[in-house]
């Protein structure tokens, strides 16, 4: 019983951890961060904000963020040695390829003296995370389309520095528009954390056994990739393009339900919501919100969007499976808007779930009844048998 919601005896039987950072109440279509809905933060507090609040369990007093701040920013650089490791990647790389590797490169960098158990060790670990892989992951976008990398800088807010990091180049910079601004920082907000995803239990996984922070965060993502899990941003925004137009949705409704037809409608269904992700609800807000303020009026892929969840939402294959929109279903076409192309949709959630995985893995870390994790089975292979003599021996 935790003053909220009372677990019923079974369900704490399979949980596979205690946490205090995030609750979901998947029947409600509840996501609470440390306490706060999701909606609310998504509308009143900003990015840096929220993971001052996953990281430490309170949102953060002016000075307190003040602080925090000048810590992200002033740890957004990345080591010279670092960035001659993106040579090593061909030019065609998945930018999540690159991600994983790179994020991983960094428990290379960052071992001396690194003692996990070390509650100052565990923050500038968090703080190097937050503050890196926003440029990580421009450099990865940048490399890709053989731009040169551009270095972050201390003017920006965290969800601008990341435009200007994509979008600038020498020859002409970027100017960030506000509008823009807001809504990509409400992303990252939306992504930031969602208790045990499969992603988050691989970060803690790996985490259990002492690993090094940075190779446990290479783990989160490269789990995250999986068009199940992260990659359904990508996917969904790729199927609605093969869609293309709202004639088409009726052929796509009937693979999804035909059972020998290994397609899915990505960005919809979820393994804990089984209503509305309360995600998706603000994530559909802000990208009517993106479209009007960049005055894009007819958006053949939000059409497509908007009839395909009204169409299944009053289908009973869907009902009755209690299948609807999640949070990757909506997020595509503002990213799309705003001119991050589909192959970063997953690094921008990657880049998001950064705060949630190493809030998660310190928060292990601080438990001390905390020990590795060892997941069993059930054997459904051959019985005991005997080795016969093996005549070729
Ligand atoms: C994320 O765990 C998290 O918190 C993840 C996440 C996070 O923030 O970390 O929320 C982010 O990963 C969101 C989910 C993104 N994935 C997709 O949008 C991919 C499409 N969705 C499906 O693959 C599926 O819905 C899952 C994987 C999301 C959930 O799978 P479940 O809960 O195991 O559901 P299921 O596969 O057992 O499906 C139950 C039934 C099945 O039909 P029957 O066997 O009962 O006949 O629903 C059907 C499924 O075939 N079904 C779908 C469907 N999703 C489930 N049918 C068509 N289209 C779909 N999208």
């Amino acid at each position: 019983k935790n003053g909220y919601f009372t677990y019923d005896p079974g369900f704490v039987s399979t949980a596979s951890c205690s946490s205090r950072i995030t609750f979901i109440d998947g029947a409600k279509g509840v996501l609470l961060y440390r306490g706060y809905p999701i909606d609310q933060l998504a509308n009143k507090a900003n990015y840096l904000q929220v993971c001052y609040l996953l990281l430490k369990g309170e949102l953060p007093n002016k000075t307190q963020y003040k602080e925090f701040e000048y810590k992200v920013i002033h740890h957004t650089l990345i080591h010279e040695q670092i960035t001659s490791l993106f040579n090593a990647f061909r030019r065609d790389s998945h930018p999540m390829a690159i991600m994983c590797g790179i994020a991983g490169a960094l428990s290379a960098f960052y071992h001396d003296n690194l003692d996990i158990y070390d509650p100052e060790h565990r923050e500038r670990t968090a703080i190097r995370l937050i503050a890196k892989i926003p440029t990580l992951a421009a450099m990865a976008y940048k490399y890709s389309i053989g731009h040169p990398f551009v270095y972050p800088r201390n003017d920006l807010s965290y969800a601008g520095n990341f435009l200007y990091m994509m979008f600038s180049t020498p020859c002409e910079p970027y100017k960030v528009n506000p509008v823009i601004e807001r809504a990509l920082d409400k992303i990252f907000i939306l992504h930031a954390d969602h208790e045990q995803n499969a992603s988050t239990s691989s970060v803690r996984l790996a985490g259990s056994s002492g690993a090094n922070p940075y190779a446990c965060i290479a783990a989160g993502i490269a789990s995250l990739w999986g068009p199940a899990h992260g990659g359904a941003n990508e996917a969904c925004l790729r199927m609605l393009e093969q869609i293309g137009t709202v004639d088409r949705i009726p052929e796509f409704i009937a693979r999804a339900k035909d059972r020998n037809d290994p397609f899915r409608l990505s960005g919809f269904g979820h393994r804990v919501y089984k209503t509305y992700d309360p995600r998706a609800v603000v994530m559909r807000q802000t990208c009517h919100e993106v479209l009007n303020e960049l005055k894009i009026k007819d958006h053949p892929i939000l059409d497509v969007a908007t009839e395909l969840e009204k169409i299944a939402l009053s289908d009973e294959y869907f009902i009755e499976r209690h299948l609807y929109p999640n949070v990757d279903f909506y997020s595509g076409i503002i990213l799309n808007a705003i001119g991050i192309p589909t192959s970063m949709f997953t690094v921008i959630f990657a880049l998001a779930r950064t705060i949630g995985w190493i809030s998660h893995w310190n928060e292990m870390q601080e438990m001390p009844e905390s020990r590795i994790g060892r997941p069993r089975q059930i054997y459904i292979g051959k019985p005991l048998r005997n080795v016969k003599v093996l005549g070729n021996r």
